[in-house]
């Protein structure tokens, strides 16, 4: 099972639309998905329709260490995607971490239940610095950071997100390696000469820093993501066909790209995704 987590100290930059996308393709190419939400906002849980509603979510999960599968995961109604819901509508759970001594190892002593059920388990966090946010990245194989293409928010990226990875760094003294950190530049205006430049410039900029990688895949900013997430489906079944007259590639080209960058061991099951396959599934 791989690990990913979805993560950045800033809001909007498209860490719930990443994470609800990439869920959705890779259970459309036969992966077996698990979502986790850990933001206390529950965008992530509310983004798809649920065929079962479990009883139980993150705060069952990680303050109860309830093991039982079937109070803690709902079902979508897309094959192979479920999902642990955020149901820490108090925010109790960041206090109770502090203050427990495996706490920001929690969700990492947990994650041996999930693997032999599951081949991803994709984690969607709160945009903001937090001890939930440090389990997330002490728990994964690999963080996954979305960066809008404004100098703004490259400068938001370094002071925020690289603290956060420096401070994590001391768990190697316990044998836990932090993550490698992938940046992945959401949202960039096709025809904006100006948001090229700049995304040359994120590019130089991050390319010095060590442990951190940026993707070559960049996801262009279409009205396609918005609309999915009101049709409740994953992008790449919405916009399946690139729209006349654009030049940018239709979402399922890009979301295939990013999937095959990401998981090149998967990059076969991807490849044979069809599309437009699902066009009848939305309701
Ligand atoms: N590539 C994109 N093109 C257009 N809109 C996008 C794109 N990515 C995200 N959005 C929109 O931006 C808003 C914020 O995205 P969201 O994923 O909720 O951010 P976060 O989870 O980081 O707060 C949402 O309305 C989403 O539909
Ligand atoms: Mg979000």
């Amino acid at each position: 099972m791989q690990v990913v987590s979805i993560i950045s100290t800033k809001g909007g930059v498209g860490k719930t639309t990443t994470a609800a996308n990439l869920g959705g393709i890779a259970a459309d190419a036969g992966l077996r998905v698990l979502l986790l939400d850990l933001d206390v906002q529950p965008t992530l849980s509310s983004y798809f329709t649920l065929h079962s509603h479990a009883p139980g979510g993150i705060y069952e999960l990680l303050a109860f260490n309830e093991q039982d599968h079937a109070r803690l995961i709902s079902h979508t109604v897309i094959d192979g995607l479920d999902l642990i819901l955020s149901n820490d509508d108090k925010g109790q759970l960041n206090t109770l971490l502090l203050h427990a001594p495996d706490g920001r190892l929690r969700l990492r002593n947990l994650l041996p239940a999930f693997r032999p059920h599951y081949d991803l388990l994709l984690i969607d966090t709160q945009g903001a610095r937090s001890v939930l946010l440090e389990m997330a990245v002490l728990a994964s194989d690999l963080a996954l950071s979305p960066v809008t293409p404004e100098i703004l928010a490259a400068r938001e990226f370094r002071r925020g997100t690289l603290q956060l990875m420096q401070d994590i760094a001391p768990y190697r003294r316990l044998g836990i390696e932090p993550p490698p950190l992938q940046l992945l530049i959401n949202r960039v205006h096709p025809v904006s000469a100006n948001a090229r430049l700049i995304q040359h410039a994120l590019h130089d900029l991050f390319a010095t820093e060590p442990g951190i990688v940026v993707l070559d895949t960049r996801i262009p900013a279409v009205e396609a993501y918005p609309r999915a997430s009101t049709q409740a489906q994953p992008v790449h079944r919405v916009e399946y066909r690139r729209p006349k007259g654009r030049v940018t590639p239709a979402a399922f080209d890009t979301m295939r790209t990013l999937a095959c960058e990401l998981f090149p061991a998967w990059e076969s099951a991807f490849n044979q995704l069809r599309a437009g396959a699902h066009r009848r599934v939305g309701r």
